[in-house]
């Protein structure tokens, strides 16, 4: 919007003052939902008339048609944003890096899948909005809101479990914290956003646990839906990265949780190199070979496991595999040669003890393999 007035000299300066910004962000994260993109933006439309909003898609560089989608839309309606990453994954980093990117006080999360029910968002933003509200949470679990039929017994019973564990660590009177439906003021966020883990798919779990100050909670109930098009991105490795962020928000604050499953994958490294020694020198392998099939067998080992479980959400496949392989077996080889010196040096001197040396080796070793692993072998992207 333009606004000219004249000077005195006559002159007309023009200045662009813009328009009114949203109220309302609702951030809706997407991967490979070309399909349902339509739809979402048709039902905010009804269901958010008169209200100043916006929505913002952050899609982890989806393989079908979704971002096209989104652009083509956003081309005659402004309030369709699209925030691009690439490199990364993960349901609860993409909400926040779209909640960041907003301006507005208000902040909404959504699925692109139409699970949720958007007809009850005017009514959680009002509860925000003039009942004082910090965060409205969309819920299943309490009267009047349910789960559609569709769901077979198994998703619904491991969701009634990792809910229990969820409501045990935040120790708090929450129905429904892994909701992926809620809404919440700016200010509950900022309170949140430096202690958040970041990890997997339950950010509202992530909010609840990480606040510094307490926040005025309240649930509104929907029926959550049948998925509209598309399928759905749930699988084991999304249920493991939820059990991660319960153990960063609980031990994470004394040691990082990579770092002790990093350590436990150690012990059992070590476990099965001792096995496989025993066995062969029973079969009556000779030691230098034993020792040699022993130690490989540990390294793939532990770079499988560690792969799988510690570095879940950068795993490396294909070539990344047999790269990463390599140089974790480098980093490895160079972390043993430290251990030996440490161990060596502390044994050769008066006070030390066998055992402390040999820890110290060990402990020196598997700080260093842990630290420049992570950096060489399971970079950030
Ligand atoms: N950007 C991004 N990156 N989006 C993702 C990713 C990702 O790595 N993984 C999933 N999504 C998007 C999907 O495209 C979808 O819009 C939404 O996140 C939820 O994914 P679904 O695959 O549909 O998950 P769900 O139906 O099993 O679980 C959902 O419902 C639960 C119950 O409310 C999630 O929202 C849970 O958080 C929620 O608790
Ligand atoms: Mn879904």
């Amino acid at each position: 919007m333009a606004i000219t007035s004249m000077t005195g000299d006559g002159r007309i300066p023009s200045v662009d003052v813009g328009v009114a910004g949203p109220e309302l962000t609702v951030i809706v994260p997407t991967l490979n939902e070309e399909g349902n993109i339509a739809e979402v933006v048709d039902r905010l439309r009804h269901v958010l008339s008169g209200i100043l909003w916006e929505v913002i898609f952050v899609d982890d560089d989806s393989r079908d048609r979704t971002r096209d989608v989104i652009r083509q839309i956003g081309a005659t309606d402004h309030r369709i944003r699209l925030l691009h990453r690439i490199g990364r994954r993960g349901l609860s980093s993409a909400c926040i890096e779209g909640i960041q990117a907003s301006t507005a006080p208000y902040i909404a999360v959504m699925d692109a899948d139409l699970q949720h029910d958007e007809s009850i968002l005017p009514q959680m933003l009002a509860a925000a909005k003039n009942d004082g509200q910090d965060l409205v949470i969309g819920s299943r679990y309490i009267s009047g809101g349910g789960i559609d039929k569709d769901w077979d017994e198994g998703r619904a019973k491991a969701s009634m479990l990792a809910t229990r564990l969820g409501q045990f660590i935040l120790k708090m009177n929450v129905a429904d914290p892994m909701s992926g439906f809620f809404l919440m003021r700016r200010a509950a966020f900022d309170g949140a956003v430096r202690q958040l883990s970041a990890m997997g798919f339950k950010i509202l779990v992530d909010v609840l646990a990480s606040t510094k100050t307490p926040l005025k909670v309240r649930e509104v109930p929907y029926t959550f839906r049948p998925r509209h098009a598309g399928e759905s991105k749930l699988d084991s490795q999304v249920a493991w990265e939820y059990l991660m962020l319960l153990a960063d928000k609980t031990i994470g604050q004394y040691l990082p949780v990579r770092f002790v499953l990093f350590s436990v994958v150690g012990l059992i490294g070590l476990a099965a190199h001792l096995t496989v020694l025993a066995i062969s020198l029973h079969l009556g392998v000779k030691f230098v070979v034993a020792q040699g099939i022993a130690t490989l067998i540990a390294m793939v080992g532990n770079f499988s496991l560690n792969n799988w479980f510690t570095y879940s959400d950068r795993r490396l496949r294909g070539w990344g595999y047999v790269k990463g392989l390599l140089s974790f077996s480098a980093v490895c080889g160079i972390g043993a040669v430290a251990n030996l010196g440490i161990a060596n040096f502390l044994f050769g001197t008066e006070q030390s003890s066998w055992w402390f040396a040999g820890i110290a080796g060990a402990a020196m070793s598997s700080v260093w393999n842990y630290a420049v692993s992570s950096v060489v072998t399971w970079k950030k992207k």
